[in-house]
């Protein structure tokens, strides 16, 4: 899941992605996409085309979020960007020293405490164990499991087994995270919270994102900006800039203007699927 030892710098909020090996070079004064899709399209040996000619660039400290309907290609395209599949046309440039992938499933290991299933990428990686440890125990208390360390996954609750995946993900200092639908089992409630803490977090770390979700007002309420696929094969049809500075407090998703920008995202999403 993770390529690089995590930095000593936990909080310092990042303008610009560390240039990775064979990454192109930065044009001055602007920042170099962490991960860029040109005319992207899959095709699947079944026949299925999942996806045709997306066009998508997320750059340092954007936040991007995907909605479209259920089957359009939103896991195909994310799993492109982590390299876990290979495009069948088009081009995917990642310019990431560590990409970092939140599945919907917590999939946490379930022999292991939630401090060894945070340590595990640094363990892999040769990272030693003071160091591993510490930035773990950093990552569980950033995401409110002071307290929690030994647990086992099973004796957590669904936004704990949650945050706890968000932990293993950010631990590693990301330059890019990938997330699918990583809120979509959760109960309305925890799901609202966690969208607080992702928001915070990103506020913290600012990564570059890209956020899967069937949820138009999770999209707006996290992202910087919105884009909107049509029903399978998937292509990009719209696109929203969502203008708030972060931290984003809870309250502003009762804002006429945040119900003004769902509602151009769902207008959207009703014309083309
Ligand atoms: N490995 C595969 N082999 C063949 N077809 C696949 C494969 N993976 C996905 N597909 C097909 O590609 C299309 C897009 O699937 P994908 O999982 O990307 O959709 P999605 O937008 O994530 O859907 P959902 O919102 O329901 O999660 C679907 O028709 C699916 O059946
Ligand atoms: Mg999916």
């Amino acid at each position: 899941m993770t390529t690089a030892p995590p930095t000593q710098h936990a909080t310092t909020p990042r303008a610009t992605a560390p240039d990775a090996p064979g990454a192109p070079p930065r044009a001055a004064g602007t920042d170099v996409p962490t991960l860029s899709l040109r005319g992207v399209s899959k095709r699947f040996p079944t026949g299925t085309t999942a996806l045709t000619g997306v066009d998508l660039d997320v750059t340092p400290g954007e936040f991007v979020s995907v909605v479209g309907p259920s089957g359009c290609g939103k896991s195909t395209l994310l799993r492109l960007a982590s390299g876990l599949d290979g495009v069948t046309g088009g081009e995917i440039d990642v310019a990431a020293t560590t990409t970092s992938y939140v599945f919907q499933d917590a999939t946490l290991l379930e022999w292991r405490s939630a401090l060894k299933n945070v340590e595990l990428a640094g363990e892999l990686r040769g990272v030693p164990r003071s160091e591993r440890r510490a930035a773990a125990q950093a990552a569980l208390d950033l995401v409110g499991l002071t307290g929690f360390e030994k647990q086992h996954p099973r004796q957590l609750s669904g936004g704990m087994r949650m945050r706890v995946s968000i932990a293993r993900a950010l631990v590693a200092e990301p330059d890019l995270a990938l997330f699918d639908e990583p809120f979509g089992a959760l109960d309305e409630i925890t799901r609202l919270r966690m969208q607080t803490e992702l928001q915070r977090l990103f506020e913290l770390k600012r990564f570059a994102g890209l956020f899967i979700t069937h949820s138009v007002s999770e999209a707006v309420y996290l992202s910087t900006r919105v884009v909107v696929m049509s029903g399978r094969p998937g292509r990009i049809v719209d696109e929203v800039e969502v203008p708030w500075a972060y931290p984003r407090p809870p309250e502003l998703r009762y804002d006429p203007e945040f119900a003004s920008l769902t509602g151009r995202v769902s207008a959207a999403l009703g014309e083309h699927s």
